[in-house]
């Protein structure tokens, strides 16, 4: 299997989206702003696209779903949580349910429901790779001050994630702060300060302390 990076942006915001692909069968993750970048991607490489996932909510990371479900025709994944949360709507979109897997020809896809950054916040599996969205960052974690945010539950998430996943696991988050994506939960357990955490207060203390760099403060 095969992870692609496509470095998207809007203005001042810098989005990271993926294709993930196989035996030419391709999942897209959070696909935003540059439309025909992706499109060209899935042509040039005769890529026929099997499902869009989609992290959380937010602007930034679901900007180009339905424009791309509705041309290829494929399922659009959100957690039920999330959906019912912030009202979301897409052509095509699909309830996932935390750990009950989603499967394709050539791909399992397990939903991990990791809240904190937004209520129904979901983290993908595919294999080896997991697609974080703004729940974890190479260098840190999700700002947690929006609505349906809360840094109790994305404490939670972590300490899942550490138990749940394999120390060889792939990282892929949608933005970058400097670093390259793909580390594995090995590299983030010693690199990452909200990994080190063992009290939830503490975690909670760190994630809203006050005069933090902005969320958009990319470099
Ligand atoms: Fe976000």
């Amino acid at each position: 299997m095969k992870v692609h990076i496509f470095k998207v942006s809007s203005f001042f915001i810098k989005n990271l989206c993926y294709v993930v692909f196989k035996n030419n069968k391709a999942v897209l993750v959070d696909p935003a702003w540059n439309f025909s970048l992706i499109n060209q991607f899935l042509i040039d490489n005769q890529l026929s696209l099997v499902a869009i996932v989609l992290t959380h909510a937010h602007f930034d990371h679901t900007h180009l779903a339905k424009k791309i479900s509705k041309r290829y025709d494929v399922p659009v994944l959100m957690s039920g949580a999330e959906i019912d949360f912030y009202k979301f709507n897409c052509v095509n979109l699909e309830r996932v349910e935390h750990l009950r897997d989603i499967s394709f020809t050539d791909f399992t896809i397990t939903p991990l429901l990791t809240p904190g950054h937004t209520f129904g916040s979901t983290c993908y599996l595919i294999e080896e790779h997991l697609f974080t969205g703004d729940t974890i960052f190479t260098e840190g974690v999700g700002m947690c001050n929006g609505k349906g945010s809360s840094a109790e539950n994305l404490f939670d998430s972590v300490q899942f994630l550490k138990s749940y996943l394999s120390p060889a696991t792939f990282f892929w988050p949608g933005h970058s702060f400097g670093q390259l994506p793909g580390k594995t939960l090995e590299f983030l357990l010693k690199n990452n300060i909200y990994f080190q955490f063992v009290k939830r207060d503490q975690f909670v203390q760190f994630r809203m302390r006050k005069n933090q760099s902005g969320p958009f403060n990319f470099s």
